[in-house]
Formats: C-alpha cells, sequence, structure tokens
C-alpha cells in the first residue's frame, strides 16, 4: 500500500522529480469514499501515464451550511486499502486552505443553471478547489468522471479559460448492474430507496428514445419528469436536454445533446446524465 502524502511541497516534489525524468503523470482528484467508479479512473490514468495521483479532500467550501458536509464518508484507511497499487501517490492534505483563504474562482458560463440553481455555492467551490489542486499538483493531466457531467464541463472550460498547462481527461459512467450510477453517497441509502434509485437512470434513456423517435423536447422531458415523480422520487431538481458544449438548454436532438437528470431519495440527492448517442 502507498504512503499518504500530506505535505503539498512534498507532493510537488516527486511530481517534479518524475517530470526530470521524463516521466508523464496524471491526477484524480477525488473526495474520498472510493469505489469502482475512481478505481477506473485511477485505471485510465496509469493507461495515459507513467504515474498516477490521487487526491483525496473533502472539500468544504463545495458544501451549504444544510448539506451533508459532516456526514460524507471519512475513510482514509479503507481508500487506501481500494486504491492500493493503483496510485504512485496519494495526496490527502487535512486542509488545502491557508487560514486566511480569502480568493474565490467564480465560474459562469457553463456553472450557469442544472446544479447551480439548486446549489448555488457548489461550482465556486469546485472551481476553486480545483485549480488549487492543479496548482498544488502540476500533473501533465487530470481525469473526471462523466457523471458529474456539469462538473466536468466548467472544469473544462476553467482549464481553457485561465490557459491552465494541464490536459483534461474524461470518463464513461460506471455503473452498478442495475444501472445505478456509482457515487460515494450511495451508501446512505435507505434499501426502500435504493430499489428506486436506476430508475434515474432508466428514465434518462426513456426520455432519449422518446426524443430520437422524434418526440418534442417540451413533451418528452414533461412525461420523463412526470414519471419520476410516479417512480417515488422525493423531488426531481431538474430533468434537462442540454447543449454538450455550453450547457444551455436546446431543442435540438443531436446524437451529442446530454440529457442531465437530479433526483431526492430521502436525504440522498442524486444526478446521472447520457448523451442521447449514446441509447440503444
Ligand atoms: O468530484 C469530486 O469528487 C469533487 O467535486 C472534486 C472534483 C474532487 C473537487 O472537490
Amino acid at each position: 500500500m502507498r504512503q499518504v502524502v500530506q505535505d503539498r511541497q512534498d507532493a510537488r516534489t516527486r511530481i517534479a522529480e518524475w517530470r526530470g525524468k521524463g516521466l508523464t503523470s496524471c491526477l484524480v482528484p477525488t473526495m474520498g469514499g472510493i469505489h469502482a467508479g475512481h478505481l477506473a479512473l485511477m485505471e485510465r490514468a496509469r493507461a495515459v501515464a507513467d504515474r498516477a495521483v490521487v487526491s483525496i479532500y473533502v472539500n468544504p467550501t463545495q458544501f451549504a451550511a444544510n448539506e451533508d458536509f459532516d456526514s460524507y464518508p471519512r475513510c482514509l484507511e479503507a481508500d487506501m486499502a481500494s486504491i492500493g497499487q493503483r496510485a504512485d501517490m496519494v495526496y490527502a492534505p487535512v486542509d488545502l486552505y491557508h487560514p486566511s483563504h480569502a480568493t474565490q474562482v467564480n465560474p459562469a458560463g457553463a456553472a450557469l443553471g442544472l446544479e447551480s440553481e439548486f446549489r448555488p455555492h457548489f461550482f465556486t467551490g469546485v472551481a476553486t478547489v480545483v485549480l488549487k489542486l492543479l496548482n498544488q499538483l502540476p500533473t501533465d493531466s487530470a481525469i473526471f468522471g462523466q457523471k458529474d457531467y456539469q462538473q466536468l464541463t466548467v472544469i473544462r472550460q476553467l482549464v481553457r479559460d485561465l490557459d491552465l498547462p494541464v490536459e483534461i481527461l474524461d470518463h464513461p459512467t460506471v455503473r452498478e448492474a442495475d444501472g445505478l450510477a456509482l457515487s460515494s453517497r450511495n451508501i446512505h441509502m435507505a434499501a426502500e430507496h435504493r430499489a428506486i434509485a436506476p430508475q434515474l437512470q432508466a428514465i434518462l434513456r426513456r426520455t432519449a428514445q422518446q426524443l430520437l423517435a422524434g418526440t418534442r423536447p417540451k413533451t418528452a422531458l414533461v412525461d420523463g419528469r412526470d414519471l419520476l415523480r410516479r417512480s417515488g422520487f422525493t423531488g426531481i431538481d431538474y430533468l434537462q436536454l442540454c447543449n454538450p458544449m455550453t450547457l444551455q438548454p436546446t431543442e435540438a436532438v443531436t446524437a451529442e445533446a446530454r440529457l442531465l437528470g437530479a433526483v431526492h431519495l430521502g436525504a440522498v440527492r442524486l444526478i446521472d446524465n447520457i448523451a442521447l448517442g449514446d441509447v440503444k
């Protein structure tokens, strides 16, 4: 098992040493609660670079006061056991912020709408911490899951807009056999909610099929929201068809157009998405 690096200077030095030897590196940023989705990102990182770096940090600035920061899974030992030899370095700082930290990155563009309507603090927290992580861990590339599709798009936009010298890679969502997207929060789901949860992906697929069969977007989305409600989700934040680059709502039914959904099952909030072209 790897040793955990807590000090940013130690982490930087290691990456610089690799670079000095001509070795490339790829970062997998996480908040821990490592599951098979994270492991797939690590395997991809290993495939594209000579060295894989995993960061584990539950970032307080992306949680609002009423959200699950306190109950978010923190299990470093179990995480290290799951990571095993898949990473060459695990960076798990105790705190990432200076006690007088006072700078925020406020992304607009792809950060507007969808998640931001329900979690207005979220992308400021994510963009700020990801910029800090990319500065502290200057790897050649960094990899993010498509499950958090808006986050992925906001990070691509951040890297483009601020000319960050890193390549952003993405990886398809890893799912349970019944279609539920893997998430660190799934462990908090009650058994009766776990039985309902795969319906989110099923209804995204059904809505995509309707769109591809020619149903008007407005009608397909109303039907989809209605079906989510009737399936037992306790709240529906959004079901939206979006342009895959800008994440603006669109009526253009193309293979790349992205259908994104966010729902609640009791205390757990689930998000998922698909490209229309991914639906067979
Ligand atoms: O997706 C996550 O786990 C987090 O939002 C990230 C990118 C590690 C930033 O804290």
